[in-house]
């Protein structure tokens, strides 16, 4: 069966170029009324123009499908409400809020400024609060709510120069879990997808963290072979738009989308190694003596709950025989 958005009000952040704006016709092609947010700015965030969100209202429009503009920025807290209060004037909803607004600015750790901390934890961490909450507030009197966070495989799993982004990335998957427990209590799911796509902000990244010299071997040697002709933008929407549509029943996941293969991230904790019973902490030795089974990926669980966890500590401690 087709998956279609009728009826369904979509906010996507970003949506003037790249990612968001594929996310965006694509929404609307299947039916659903979209606010197509966009400051307009350049690749790196500077600068700001009407002209991008308002060029794919014109494509979507054109379509024959219903879209409004937003050229509020995601990165304060009254921007973050105008965009949510263009879904709730035009339309009086939100269903689907794709938080994917914006860009990057790259430097050595220990070099980056505190103008270039913040820029990128306001466009990506704290932007994901100020359209999020609204939203949520929105989603939560409807019953119903998909929130999709964008993550990145270089921020979550690491790319040199990307300290800034790497933690407002991260710091996603964090917001997004709780947003998926609290959300369950009223039809609101919440996921992270990690994207993959040479739109304009990955073709303007600075390659100085080449002269990290592990970093430059680990670009040298990877392995594109499965990746030619489809590190593009379209691979990407398949599973954005399933994660955000009814028939998706998953919440508190990550997902990677990259070249064509689709995959669940999965942030586990292996069995490990229970120290002996009793109050007494074992000793730094101890764990030293231990590191490799501490390490070692065997019997993971992955925990949805910290108390989840606890009932892996459990189940560690008995199949070490130190709690029977
Ligand atoms: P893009 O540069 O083509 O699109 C990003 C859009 O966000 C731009 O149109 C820009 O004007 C807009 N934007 C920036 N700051 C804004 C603000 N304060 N308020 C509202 N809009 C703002 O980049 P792309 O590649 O489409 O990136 C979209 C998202 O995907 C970003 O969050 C990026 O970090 C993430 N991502 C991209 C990857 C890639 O390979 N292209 C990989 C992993 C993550």
């Amino acid at each position: 069966m087709d998956i279609r958005f009728d009826d369904r009000v979509a906010i996507v952040t970003g949506a003037g170029n790249g990612l968001g704006r594929e996310y965006a016709l694509e929404l609307a092609r299947r039916g659903a009324r979209v606010v197509v947010n966009d400051l307009g700015g350049s690749g790196s965030g500077h600068g700001q123009s009407a002209t991008a969100a308002d060029r794919v209202v014109d494509e979507i429009r054109a379509a024959g499908g219903e879209a409004v503009a937003s050229h509020d920025s995601v990165a304060t807290r009254a921007g973050g409400a105008a965009i949510v209060a263009a879904a709730l004037d035009n339309w009086g909803r939100v269903d689907i809020c794709i938080n994917n607004a914006g860009f990057l600015r790259n430097n050595r750790f220990e070099d980056l400024t505190d103008k270039q901390i913040d820029a990128i934890l306001d466009v990506h961490l704290k932007g994901a609060f100020y359209v999020g909450q609204p939203a949520y507030r929105a989603m939560r009197r409807g019953g119903y709510g998909r929130m999709l966070f964008t993550a990145s495989a270089s921020g979550v799993f690491g790319h040199a120069w990307q300290a800034n982004y790497g933690a407002a990335k991260s710091g996603l998957v964090g917001l997004s879990n709780v947003v998926a427990l609290e959300g369950s209590a009223y039809g609101i799911q919440s996921n992270v997808l990690l994207p993959t796509a040479d739109s304009r902000l990955a073709a303007e990244m600075d390659p100085g963290f080449m002269e990290i010299p592990a970093f430059a071997d680990a670009v040298r040697n990877a392995d594109f072979a499965a990746s030619e002709g489809r590190v593009v933008l379209p691979f990407n929407v398949p599973l954005a738009l399933y994660l955000v549509s009814e028939a998706c029943s998953a919440t508190h996941g990550l997902y990677s989308s990259n070249s064509g293969r689709y995959a669940r991230v999965r942030i586990c904790a292996v069995e490990g190694w229970v120290a002996p019973a009793g109050t007494t902490p074992p000793t730094v030795e101890d764990i030293g003596a231990h590191f490799d089974q501490i390490e070692r990926m065997e019997n993971w669980s992955e925990p949805m709950t910290v108390y989840d966890e606890f009932g892996a500590v459990a189940r560690a401690a008995r199949a070490q025989g130190v709690y029977s």
